[in-house]
């Protein structure tokens, strides 16, 4: 071996070595923003942008309750939240007494945009899967060729993650806690070219991705879901009517590859009500959402997702299905019936349990499809 070759494979051997232990650095997102100022716009407004304990009061409301915070001074959270604050190995360690903190820059950076570029695998585990990040700080992997290089980092095209959507599911696949029951899952999800997460969660919109390209459009980096703008992902919420003599039926197509809600907070909601002869008739709302919880006591009782052992009831839409919703009520002609159907952040129910009653954002109820059918 040449004393140069020498050099370079232990220098290979380091690197590996160091993955993982280390403390990874990564790129600010505000150095993107100076060439790809649309994409770090859109960014800016998504979850991905604000995932932290201070900018998402609702991930702040529930890691104050949590026994991670309150026993262990812990803030295994940051795996997925703030994956990369330059202290995540004092974070993740119990009782040193670091949690977030809102001077660090790092954690600030949520989840940044050199994080997600340099994911080039995730692999499966137990407890929640694993993101592989590649070591060099200045080389960001994507999917479509770009017509020119970048004065600033190098670009690795044709990378498959970034293709079917897998580089989405480190994070998003599932989360399992101590008792080993899974408590959020993107379950059933499809991961070929043509319709995974990146087909509904970022299309293609129109804008040049960065200032010195002149390609027409860019992949939207809003990740518009059931906060902020919702009206990207309306298209796959189809609300339609059937009706007999004597009742009627509310049908919801729903197209999304994964469930209606993910996260167990959350609580889905179908409105309808009949407009006839000037007065409005209100129809019950159907509920729909996953309660998980524990049978310590005589019978099985919702719990914080901590202490959850089991799922206690879902009535969620699964993926890709169209479900029915009856109604005992004879339509007339003439009647105009509404149907809305949305989300709530926050079940109203949990919304005390964790001291939200007063955030608006928690409290709302956001629609995501609304029409009125007028019965000939
Ligand atoms: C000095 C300008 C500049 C800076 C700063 C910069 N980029 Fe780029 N980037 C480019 C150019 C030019 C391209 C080539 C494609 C194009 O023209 O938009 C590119 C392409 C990319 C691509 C590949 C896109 C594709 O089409 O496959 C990714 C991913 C990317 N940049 C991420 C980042 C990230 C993350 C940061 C911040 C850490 C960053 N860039 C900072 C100029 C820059
Ligand atoms: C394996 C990755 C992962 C870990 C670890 C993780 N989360 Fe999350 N979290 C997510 C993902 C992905 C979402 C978005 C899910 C969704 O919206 O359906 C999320 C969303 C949330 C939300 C909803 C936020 C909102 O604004 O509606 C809360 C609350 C939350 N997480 C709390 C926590 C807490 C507290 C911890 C640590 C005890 C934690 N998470 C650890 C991945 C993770
Ligand atoms: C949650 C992960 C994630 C984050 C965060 C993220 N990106 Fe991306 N980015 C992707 C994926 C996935 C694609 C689309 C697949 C592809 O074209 O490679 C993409 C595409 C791109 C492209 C190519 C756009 C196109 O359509 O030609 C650029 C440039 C880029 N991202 C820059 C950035 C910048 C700058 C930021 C931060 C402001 C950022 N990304 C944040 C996952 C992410
Ligand atoms: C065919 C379109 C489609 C595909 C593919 C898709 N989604 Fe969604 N997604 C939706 C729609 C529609 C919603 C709005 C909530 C609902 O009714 O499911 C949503 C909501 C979400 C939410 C918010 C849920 C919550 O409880 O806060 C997350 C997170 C999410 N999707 C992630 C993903 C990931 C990760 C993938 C890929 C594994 C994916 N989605 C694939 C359409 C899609
Ligand atoms: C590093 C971990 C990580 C990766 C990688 C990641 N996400 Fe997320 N994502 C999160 C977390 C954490 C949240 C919730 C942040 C919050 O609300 O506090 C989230 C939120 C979202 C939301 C918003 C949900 C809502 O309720 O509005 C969507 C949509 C989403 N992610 C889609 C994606 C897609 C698509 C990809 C792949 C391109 C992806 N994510 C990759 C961690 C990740």
């Amino acid at each position: 071996m040449k004393k140069g070759d020498e050099m370079k494979s232990l220098f290979i051997v380091l690197v590996l070595s160091t993955v993982g232990f280390a403390t990874m650095h990564f790129e600010k997102n505000q150095k993107c923003s100076e060439c790809h100022p649309k994409i770090y716009k859109e960014y800016k407004t998504s979850q991905h942008a604000n995932s932290t304990v201070f900018a998402d009061p609702i991930h702040g409301a529930v890691y104050d309750k949590h026994p991670m915070k309150n026993k262990m001074q812990k803030y295994r959270c940051a795996k997925c939240h703030t994956p990369t604050a330059d202290n995540m190995k004092e974070l993740l360690t119990k009782n040193n007494g670091v949690i977030p903190d809102p001077n660090n820059e790092t954690q600030n950076e949520a989840i940044a945009c050199a994080y997600c570029h340099r994911i080039t695998d995730t692999l499966p585990g137990k407890v929640m899967n694993k993101n592989v990040i590649s070591p060099d700080m200045r080389k960001y992997f994507a999917n479509l060729k770009p017509n020119q290089e970048s004065p600033f980092h190098a670009i690795e095209t044709n990378v498959e993650v970034f293709k079917n959507g897998k580089l989405c599911m480190g994070c998003h696949m599932h989360k399992t806690n101590k008792k080993e029951y899974d408590v959020c899952s993107t379950e059933n999800t499809n991961m070929d070219g043509n319709n995974n997460c990146l087909t509904c969660h970022m299309p293609q919109v129109d804008g040049a991705p960065s200032i010195l390209s002149k390609a027409k459009k860019h992949a939207f980096h809003g990740f518009p879901g059931i906060h902020g703008d919702i009206s990207m992902l309306a298209k796959y919420v189809k609300l339609s009517i059937n009706h007999t003599k004597k009742n009627f039926t509310v049908s919801i197509d729903h197209q999304a590859t994964h469930s209606s809600t993910l996260h167990p907070l959350r609580m889905a909601k179908l409105v309808v009500s009949i407009k006839r002869n000037g007065k409005v008739i209100k129809m019950d709302t159907k509920k729909l959402l996953k309660i998980i919880g524990n049978a310590k006591g005589a019978s099985p009782k919702p719990t914080p997702p901590w202490l959850a052992d089991r799922t206690i009831k879902d009535t969620r839409i699964p993926a890709n299905t169209k479900k029915d919703f009856n109604y005992d009520f004879k339509l007339q002609s003439g009647d105009k019936v509404s149907a809305k159907f949305g989300y709530h952040l926050v079940k109203p129910k949990a919304l005390k349990k964790f001291d939200l009653e007063n955030n608006e954002e928690a409290k709302k109820f956001i629609v995501i499809s609304n029409e009125v059918f007028v019965i000939k």
